[in-house]
């Protein structure tokens, strides 16, 4: 309000709210009936000038609100975030027709304001045409040389399970948060493929990294970083753009320290990880005289920021759903540790081991399809003019694919509110995949870490499960953990704590 109020004052503002708003006026007429002339537009509520359907939108978790309006509206609709028009795609049928069997036409990444500021179009994440489609293919053929789904990941993985298994026994069974210890496992695991090599739980270099990515999600989900996406002209009176500008400028200060390091040491002959091999690509460009390729060190820093961006928190933060519904559902943990118990002992969990354990398999889904950790993916945009179901959707609409709303659909999954492992298994108890489980999304923008979470997920988890059962702290009971998530780009549990009794 303060911030209004503050705007309000001056009276060089009052003029250009009018400017802005007359001319969204006309924008929003305009781009009203070159569409009609095209085709039905997908229904929705219907947008006030300037604040759009601003006003019905949960800011905080617009998922929720979007989840809403789709009973009412259906499976294609249209929302105006202030003055921007947006398409969402509900259930799994239209989202699986749009980012599946119309992939090239949905597959565009919308970059947002705040993402644009951060990435300028460089990187995996929020870049789009031949830049995105080189510096993806060349991180999935590095994440897999450098280990992506293969053992060279399980190494990493099997390498850092005992670090954190020493956290966690420190506190002797005493109430703790989870959050530090597990996003830094998983960060190393990232780290090791990025830089080829961990780094010390204690070391502030790779702790302040961490801890700041970490920071970053959660200022993303702010409903001011969605007010900055709609209006950026209120850039300059947003606290928490201010404070994410100084985060990311850190992070990259460190990212460029880091790769200075690498390059210091490379040889071409034995590259250590995604840095090297990409310094050696630039090289190799360079002497053959192509001095203005994609192989740029913004793309480079860019991109190893997006590989942590995107691969930390998202994993750290379902391994914490795991632990925390273990906690709250001890009948489900107890049969996650028999399984284990069964197939594995007390030797180290694998890969392999995976087909053997279809409870525990059945389990993790579970904890992905309920912890819904990016409900409503990352906006995409048309690539063109599209045609679907009948509607006319023009080239450059921002398009959500509304996740949520497949990992609970009422057509594809019996009890969708609650937590059951049943989704996953056959009558005989065996392991059943879902089309609907659209965890990773789908399509040409799928999660290009799908097959290291996937590892991850199971060898952390297991390992976990086979040396601690978690509870809630004392005086806290089952029924009082809170499975609300807090607010931030990904949904991460609310703070809490627990404890992490030794079984061995
Ligand atoms: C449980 C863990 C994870 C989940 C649930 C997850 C989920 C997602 C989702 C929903 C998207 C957006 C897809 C879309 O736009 O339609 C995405 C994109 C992406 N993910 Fe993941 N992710 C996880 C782990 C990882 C890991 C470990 C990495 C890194 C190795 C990673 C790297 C990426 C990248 C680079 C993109 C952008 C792809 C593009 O725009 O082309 N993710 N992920």
């Amino acid at each position: 309000m303060s911030l209004i109020e503050g705007l309000l004052q001056t009276s060089s503002t009052v003029t250009l709210l009018g400017a802005v708003l007359f001319l969204l006026v006309l924008y929003l007429r305009a781009s009203g009936s070159s569409s009609e002339e095209q085709g039905k537009e997908p229904p929705g509520p219907r947008p006030l000038p300037l604040l759009g359907n601003m006003l019905q939108l949960d800011l905080k978790r617009p998922y929720l609100t979007l989840c809403e309006l789709s009973k009412k509206y259906g499976s294609i609709f249209t929302v105006h975030f202030g003055p921007k028009k947006v398409v969402v795609l509900a259930g799994y049928k239209t989202v699986k027709q749009a980012l599946v069997n119309q992939a090239e036409d949905f597959g565009d990444r919308d970059i947002t304001p705040v993402f644009y500021d951060f990435n300028q179009g460089h990187g995996i994440l929020f870049a789009n045409g031949d830049s995105w489609k080189e510096m993806r293919r060349f991180a999935l053929t590095n994440l897999r040389d450098f280990g992506m789904g293969n053992k060279g990941s399980e190494d990493k993985i099997l390498e850092e399970i005992p670090y954190l298994i020493e956290v966690f026994e420190k506190h002797d069974g005493q109430a703790f948060d989870t959050t530090q210890p597990v996003i830094y496992a998983v960060s190393n695991i990232i780290s090791a493929i990025v830089y080829g090599s961990r780094f010390e739980y204690t070391d502030p270099l790779f702790t302040g990294m961490a801890d700041r990515a970490n920071k970053s999600i959660r200022l993303l989900g702010t409903a001011s970083i969605q007010m900055y996406n709609m209006f950026p002209w209120l850039g300059p009176w947003i606290k928490n753009l201010t404070s994410l500008k100084e985060i990311v400028v850190d992070m990259k200060m460190e990212v460029g320290k880091l790769v200075r390091g690498l390059k210091e040491t490379l040889n071409p002959q034995m590259c250590r990880g995604f840095v090297d091999s990409f310094l050696v690509r630039k090289q190799t460009l360079e002497e053959s005289g192509n001095m203005d390729s994609l192989y740029h060190d913004n793309n480079l820093v860019i991109s190893v920021t997006n590989l942590f961006g995107a691969g930390t928190d998202t994993t750290g933060t379902t391994l914490r759903w795991g632990l925390l519904l273990m906690a709250k559902y001890t009948h489900i943990q107890d049969r996650v540790q028999d399984e284990i118990n069964r197939v594995i002992g007390s030797r180290q969990p694998l890969v392999k081991d995976r087909k053997n354990l279809p409870y525990t398999d059945a389990v993790i889904h579970e904890i992905q399809r309920l912890a819904n950790i990016a409900p409503m993916a990352i906006p995409h945009t048309t690539s063109r003019d599209v045609t679907f179901q009948g509607y006319f959707i023009k080239k450059g609409t921002s398009v959500i694919p509304l996740l949520t709303s497949v990992l609970q659909d009422d057509s594809e999954w019996e009890s969708p509110q609650t937590f059951n492992p049943a989704h996953f298994l056959d009558e005989q108890g065996g392991f059943v995949r879902k089309d609907a489980f659209m965890a990773f999304s789908a399509g040409r923008r799928v999660c290009l870490g799908e097959g290291l979470a996937r590892m991850e997920l199971f060898l952390f988890f297991t390992s976990l499960l086979q040396h601690f059962s978690f509870s809630p702290p004392p005086g806290v009971t089952e029924d009082d953990l809170d499975l609300t998530p807090s607010v931030g780009f990904t949904l991460n549990p609310s703070p809490h704590q627990l404890c992490a009794v030794s079984r061995i």
